[in-house]
């Protein structure tokens, strides 16, 4: 099967050098063949971003979709993140060049710092994702599950643009703060769980704006986020899916459509446990 169509070409966020598509494929808890061929076929369909981290334990699957798609290396965007276990700066390098063996490529287009860890001084680990970057293995580097606080503790130690935080960002979670630090300082934001694994689904208010563009309650909530420049990394693992999940680009929700989804979301909105920073030991 040759590349085809199905999504229009998928616009980009610049963000200090580094242009990213504003829809990606986010690959967590996808495993063996049944992520391969969803990897694949999102690319054949038009996708050009692609999201893993180490601990998904899927890069290889990853790297099997990435070549067997006939895409060219260059024209799509892979993003891997390293563990906070393997900060210490020589185990930092070890972990991105073990990503990139699994992915068979000679570098990531981004690599991420998954969490922060409060156990090892973030000056070092930055020193050490740097220097993974000035060594060829990542053309932009940047940071995930980074607060406000930490976004400004991480930019005057990196001596290499941070090109993004990836964090959990959706309908139903205020991240106005995050975003204005981003903005601020000229990062992209990058929303994980932007459908809220589903559970936005059968939203009335969603669905209502839905029905009037003849959308589907996803479709409007990734709307929502792509019409602020964030860019959305939804999962599925279902092939029928992946089309909805990118045709968000024919059609603009309204000034007042925008306002009434953003009552939606408050400060309780989470999904993903924040135990994993600061409490956690990472071993
Ligand atoms: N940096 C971090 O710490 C971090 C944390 C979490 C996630 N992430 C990244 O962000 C990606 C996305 O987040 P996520 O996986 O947590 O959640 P998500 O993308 O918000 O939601 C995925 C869930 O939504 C369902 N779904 C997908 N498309 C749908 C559609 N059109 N209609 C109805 N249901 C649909 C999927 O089920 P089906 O498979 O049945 O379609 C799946 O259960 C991850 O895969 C990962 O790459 C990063």
């Amino acid at each position: 099967m040759g590349p085809v169509s199905a999504i229009a070409t998928i616009p980009g966020v610049e963000a200090k050098g580094a242009k990213i598509p504003l829809v990606g494929l986010g690959t967590w808890d996808l495993r063996g063949r049944a992520c391969t061929r969803v990897v694949e076929q999102a690319l054949r369909l038009g996708y050009r971003h692609v999201d893993t981290a180490e601990m998904y334990d899927n890069e290889r699957e990853v790297g099997e979709g990435l070549h067997a798609s006939g895409v060219k290396r260059n024209d799509v965007f892979v993003t891997t993140k390293i563990w906070p276990s393997h900060f210490a700066p020589r185990e930092l390098e070890r972990a991105a060049r073990d990503c990139l063996v699994r992915l068979r490529l000679s570098e990531v287009d981004l690599l991420l710092l998954h969490w922060p860890n409060p156990q090892i001084p973030l000056a070092e680990t930055l020193g050490a994702l740097c220097k993974v970057k000035r060594d060829g293995l990542a053309r932009h580097i940047g940071i995930s599950n980074f607060t406000v606080a930490l976004i400004e503790d991480a930019l005057p130690v990196s001596s290499e643009p941070l090109v993004c935080d990836q964090v959990e960002c959706h309908v139903f979670l205020d991240q106005s703060k995050i975003i204005a630090a981003c903005r601020e300082h000229g990062m992209a934001v990058i929303a994980y769980s932007p459908i809220a694994r589903g559970t936005i689904r059968d939203d009335k208010v969603l669905a209502r704006i839905g029905a009037a563009h003849k959308k589907t309650a996803v479709q409007i909530c990734l709307r929502f986020l792509v019409q602020q420049n964030i860019v959305v990394i939804p999962r599925t693992s279902k092939l029928e899916r992946l089309s909805e999940n990118a045709a968000i680009f024919d059609f603009q929700l309204s000034d007042e459509e925008m306002a009434e989804i953003a009552t939606l979301g408050s400060c309780h909105g989470r999904i993903v446990d924040w135990a994993y920073s600061g409490r956690m030991k990472w071993d």
